[in-house]
């Protein structure tokens, strides 16, 4: 069952772009499932919700209780939760610490960040039948420095090995975070599973967002994201609206009480 659906995944490249968007509770889930390919449960959560300085403050337990959450709201979508920071340095920890996750979020996959020095963990995984998806390019958990990759040529070709090496690792997918336009195609074409792009061009075979950046709610405005909607503004405005209604006694009123 579950090979089937990663199969169809899988078999969308060069036909189909594949969307994809985060989300962290069960409501948005629910509203984002009838639109999306694959739900992420990210790890950055841990600054768009609780604004932690970095992905590497976030635990297994919180992963673990927003994924719950999301498991709530998710009925078609690939359910796909991120490892977090120091949850698999060894083969060992992270085969325990996934199948936790699977157990006891039941998401249909987990994403880890990192090519050659994870190749031996995927492995693992995808042994015991954990679906993984990679994660190359701009890796939060690891990376000092917030910048695109692909502008030196050592880099380029450590990207593109690393995307073959996941590749033969066993993973359904691999997002490509801030990577320049010609790598990204490069890499795109150059393997047969899916590449899931955020900040890295149309060449890639689909797309995903942090929902938070889609609506407007985050403030910052990020080069690679779109905001679709102004959704601060609308809050706002609802809000204003509540509260002039309650200090002019207006709400609730009588229709509304018991
Ligand atoms: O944590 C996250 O939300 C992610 C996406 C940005 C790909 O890893």
């Amino acid at each position: 069952m579950w090979m089937s659906k990663f199969k169809k995944l899988i078999a969308k490249k060069n036909k189909t772009k594949i969307v994809s968007l985060t989300a962290y509770s069960k409501n948005i889930a629910s509203i984002l499932d009838n639109h999306c390919d694959i739900i992420l449960v990210g790890d950055s959560l841990g600054s768009v919700l609780y604004n932690y300085k970095s992905t590497r403050e976030v635990t297994l337990s919180t992963i673990i209780e927003h994924s719950k959450s999301v498991r709530m709201g998710v009925k078609k979508s690939l359910m796909i939760v991120d490892m977090p920071h120091n949850t698999y340095r060894t083969s060992k920890e992270a085969l325990k610490n996934a199948k936790q996750i699977m157990k006891k979020t039941k998401c249909d996959g987990v994403k880890l960040e990192g090519g050659k020095k994870i190749y031996e963990t995927i492995k693992t995984l995808v042994k015991n039948k954990i679906p993984v998806m990679g994660h190359l390019g701009l890796l939060p958990q690891s990376d000092k420095t917030f910048k695109f990759k692909g502008k030196k040529k050592v880099e380029r070709d450590r990207i593109l090995r690393d995307s073959q090496l996941l590749e033969k690792a066993g993973v359904f997918s691999i997002v490509l975070e801030c990577v320049e336009t010609s790598l990204a195609k490069l890499v795109t074409q150059n393997i047969k599973v899916p590449t899931v792009g955020i900040g890295a061009s149309k060449y890639c075979d689909g797309q995903i967002l942090v929902f938070d950046d889609l609506i407007g709610l985050n403030p910052i405005n990020y080069k690679f994201v779109k905001k679709y909607l102004n959704i601060r503004k609308e809050i706002s405005k609802a809000v204003s609206n509540y509260s002039k209604e309650v200090r002019k006694v207006k709400f609730p009123n009588k229709k509304s009480s018991f």
